[in-house]
């Protein structure tokens, strides 16, 4: 039994938990990634010291010392000790904020200010002392203008450690931060920052690296280059870095000398104003050439604007190239912003587009990459907040106050649609735009459907993407972490694989590994301890206790280690990579796990207390080859699984077979054997379901053709058999599975619309399907209907159904005697109790009281007490009974009901 739990906190902010029986409100409140104070986890500090205004609990074991008897008279408990025995109301002596990822704020002063060129400035702070802050080559910090309290965001061009924090920044006329620059700055002034953000950044790995710069695009690249010369690094490493004007091109020495320092790194810069003193003229694009690509097997970080993004990954496509890691950070600049960089400076404004004509269309307004920002007063823009700019560039708010393409900016619906912000990979249009998402998405390679693949800026799979995970790899999505505007993403073309998975998260985790080692508190060391010792309950040595429940212990794990980074776009991006997605689809029926996958938790847990970072390493990295090795055999035993266990071979060969409720259970299962035996498949079911088992049937070689349909109506099932006439002129074979009890109770426990619904379910689809599809096997002369009804018939609990499997009993038998004169047959089978897989799709709320449980379980006693083999069937043995009466081999029998229930008649 389950109790709601109410975390009240001192800001006024309520959270609500589920607590499960025998679980401590600490337990539940990190699995559900509230980060309550915690620290001993066992009765022993008072750390976790809450007051319980309401409900009932068992305050387990605990030292006087955590908690007095006159404390515990007057209601105050420990919610690591815990149990409720009722809903609660807790309050907590914190705020909500800690259970927030949240930025640090670092207060510091300027060191220098250099102007490089006439359009660029190079800014340096200096460092916050006592090594409070770490960052990763490519991130970035969102810097409060002096005398403002707005704040601009611009990248480290530095290596973390440094004495002195250094920017690059492109002056704007008019820009906030352009204006002090240039009339106030002075060394010694107080500036404040809070950071790091981002999750551009160099990931670790031996594959070439290819890096591209548009603009000050260039201070994460210097990073990322100053970093690898500080670790003696052998990787091959290209920079293409490419500018506007001449007055653009900064830190050519600077280059020069890594240039020197690496022995793997080569360079090449261009400007595109025809005008140049500049060896290359052009684009970004013109640089790149067959080598430095390595026939895909290359990582490549781009640091520009949305046109450079879009047209290097067009660069790509048309050399039929696919990056293994394509990493990039892009921004759109306010139009504002964009407006006073075309008043200024029109050329500059197309400086990074690729020479490619359908990019060089693009309104020079959007593809300035080097605006600088501008006060919000006259941005149009809600106040920046951190993260809605970057590197100098003000980008979307989280609300635009108006249109953009309503107001004077240069912008057209069009252009617009180019700096639409995108959410995890899927664009999303601004409040009240008239830009067509459809006509954005078509042919890209964005979510092609229009429904949400995204939830709370974090981009999901549904169940039909997943498929894909499982048996093969088909095409690339983005993976893109988004908060405000601009976007920063990744792609693999592999991510699919579950390899690819792992290794993405291995990148990131050993990216955050360096953000916290050595910086976790006590506490944050607790609650971290807490999720790896939840994790270990669902594993019993190699196996599987309860996959489900592990991989949701799991996923809160490791989504605390970038919770504790305190950068939102590193959360982000994890669970963007959609693990615990993969997870969930690929594990739902696993029972092998790697016997160190939990322990490594623990022994990670252990490292980090330590600061032992080389330790944390390895574990880190050992732990994703285990997680790979338990996915791997997962779908290895449910490829296996889903064979079917009798074939006979060729039965089905040339015939056309219909199946409804083809996603799951039965129908699947007779699906499955079907194809085996050489039938092509119409798969219908109301479930999308359907359109991933077709991709794999399809994979395997056989024919098959999917089709969505709500089988309860007649429009539905009539579409079903049009779709198969279409595809194939004929249906030889009519199997109609689809129905199952809802609720399970006793008949003066039914409301009346839930008879109605019942019967709806088990009855319509049949009778529909059989109208339908009957003219069409009269007209031929030919065909075999098949129905699958229940034993139910004589079964307590649930008579409604048992009244639609009655009535699906009278068309078969009275079909037949209509149909037998037009040499068509029409059967059915009565299956007892079927042992199935856990639907993806349940069929109705699961018994949620005791009352509703005893029900349900009374249905199953009466199951197996009148099976005379006392128990359930499986999938097979109702499918090979379904398949037989389907095929040639039962051509002398019609109007018949078959039993397939251990001997219960029904
Ligand atoms: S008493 Fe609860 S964390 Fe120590």
């Amino acid at each position: 039994m389950s109790h709601s739990v109410a975390l009240s906190f001192e800001d006024g902010v309520t959270r609500f938990i589920t607590c499960e029986d025998e679980q401590t409100v600490a337990d539940a409140a990190y699995r559900s990634r509230i980060n309550i104070p915690l620290d001993c986890r066992d009765g022993a500090c008072g750390t976790c010291k809450a007051l319980c205004e309401s409900g009932e609990y068992d305050g387990g074991t605990y030292l006087d010392d955590a908690l007095s008897q006159s404390e515990s008279d007057e209601g105050y408990c420990l919610p690591c000790s815990m149990k409720p025995t009722s809903d609660l109301v807790l309050q907590i002596a914190s705020t909500s904020a800690v259970a927030k990822t949240q930025a640090a704020r670092h207060d510091t002063v300027v060191t220098a200010v250099e102007k490089l060129t006439p359009t660029t400035v190079r800014l340096a702070v200096e460092a916050p002392a006592g090594g409070t802050l770490a960052f990763l080559p490519g991130q970035y910090v969102n810097i409060t203008v002096p005398g403002s309290e707005e704040t601009r965001s611009y990248s480290f061009s530095c290596v973390s450690g440094s004495d002195e924090l250094e920017f690059l920044v492109k002056l704007t006329p008019g820009g906030l931060m352009s204006t002090y620059l240039s009339d106030t700055a002075a060394v010694g002034d107080k500036i404040s920052f809070t950071g790091p953000h981002g999750s551009f950044f160099l990931r670790e790995a031996q594959r070439p690296a290819l890096l591209l710069a548009g603009g000050t695009g260039l201070a994460p690249i210097l990073s990322i280059l100053r970093t690898m010369a500080a670790e003696s690094s052998t990787r091959s490493v290209h920079l293409v870095y490419g500018v506007g004007t001449d007055d653009d091109v900064v830190q050519l020495d600077e280059l020069a000398g890594l240039a020197s320092t690496l022995d793997a790194f080569t360079w090449d810069h261009c400007v595109s104003d025809p005008s140049t003193t500049a060896a290359n003229k052009g684009y970004v694009t013109t640089l790149l050439n067959d080598a430095h690509l390595n026939g895909g097997d290359v990582a490549v970080y781009l640091c520009g604007p949305p046109p450079m993004v879009e047209a290097v990954r067009t660069h790509f496509t048309e050399a039929g190239i696919e990056p293994t890691g394509f990493y990039y950070e892009k921004f759109a600049p306010s139009s504002a912003a964009a407006k006073e960089s075309l008043d200024d400076d029109t050329d500059s404004a197309t400086e990074v587009l690729a020479n490619d004509d359908r990019t060089s269309t693009i309104d020079a307004a959007v593809a300035t990459a080097d605006a600088d920002v501008v006060p919000a007063a006259s941005a149009d823009l809600e106040p920046a907040l951190d993260g809605r700019s970057i590197f100098g560039r003000a980008v979307f708010g989280s609300r635009v106050k108006e249109p953009l393409h309503k107001r004077d900016t240069g912008f057209s619906a069009s252009d617009e649609a180019e700096t639409m912000r995108a959410i995890a990979g899927q664009r999303v249009a601004v409040v009240g735009s008239t830009a067509d998402q459809g006509g954005l998405d078509e042919g890209s390679d964005l979510v092609l459907t229009p429904e949400a693949h995204s939830v709370a800026a974090q981009r999901i799979w549904s169940s039909r993407d997943i498929q894909p995970l499982v048996v093969r790899s088909s095409e690339a999505p983005p993976v893109s972490a988004s908060s405000s505007g601009y976007e920063i993403g990744e792609e693999h073309p592999s991510v699919h694989e579950s390899d690819a998975v792992f290794e993405a998260r291995r990148a990131l985790e050993l990216g955050a590994l360096e953000l916290v080692i050595g910086r976790l508190s006590s506490q944050q060391i607790s609650g971290y301890r807490l999720l790896a010792e939840t994790t270990t309950r669902y594993v019993d040595g190699d196996r599987f206790v309860d996959a489900a429940a592990y991989t949701e212990t799991n996923a809160a794990f490791h989504d605390y280690l970038f919770t504790q980074t305190g950068n939102e776009h590193l959360l982000q991006a994890y669970r963007a990579l959609g693990v615990k997605a993969a997870m969930e689809e690929v594990l739902r029926n696993a029972t092998w796990c790697d016997p160190l996958c939990a322990q490594d938790h623990l022994d990670i847990v252990d490292a980090f207390e330590a600061g032992d970072r080389e330790r944390a390493r390895t574990l880190i990295a050992d732990h994703a080859d285990r997680s790979k090795a338990t996915m791997k055999r997962a779908m290895h035993e449910s490829r296996s699984n889903k064979r079917p266990r009798f074939v006979s071979p060729g039965r089905f060969a040339g015939k056309v077979v219909l199946i409804t409720g083809a996603a799951q259970g039965i129908g699947e299962c007779v699906a499955r054997r079907i194809g085996a035996e050489g039938g092509s498949l119409i798969l219908a079911d109301r479930s999308e379901l359907v359109e991933s088992l077709t991709e794999e049937f399809r994979h395997d070689g056989v024919d098959a053709t999917p089709v969505i349909a709500d089988l309860e109506t007649w429009e539905g099932a009539s579409s079903v058999v049009d779709a198969a006439l279409a595809a194939h002129g004929r249906v030889d074979v009519s199997i109609h599975v689809v129905g199952g009890t809802i609720w399970a109770k006793p008949f003066a426990e039914y409301p009346p619309e839930q008879i109605e619904k019942e019967i709806s379910r088990s009855l319509f689809p049949t009778l529909w399907s059989c109208r339908a599809v009957i003219p069409h096997m009269i007209e031929r002369g030919g065909g075999t209907i098949v129905n699958v009804s229940s034993v139910a018939t004589r079964g307590i609990h649930r008579v409604p159904y048992a009244a639609a499997k009655g009535g699906v009993n009278a068309i078969t038998a009275t079909l037949a005697l209509e149909a037998a004169p037009h040499g068509v047959r029409v059967v059915a089978t009565a299956p007892g109790g079927t042992d199935a897989p856990a639907r993806r799709v349940a069929r109705g709320p699961a018994p949620s009281t005791e009352q509703e449980k005893n029900w349900y379980q009374a249905i199953v006693d009466q199951t197996v007490e009148s099976s005379l083999l006392k128990r359930y069937g499986t999938l097979d043995e109702q499918a090979a009974a379904i398949c037989f009466l389907a095929s040639d081999e039962a051509s002398y029998i019609t109007g018949t009901v078959l039993p397939v229930a251990g001997g219960d008649p029904g």
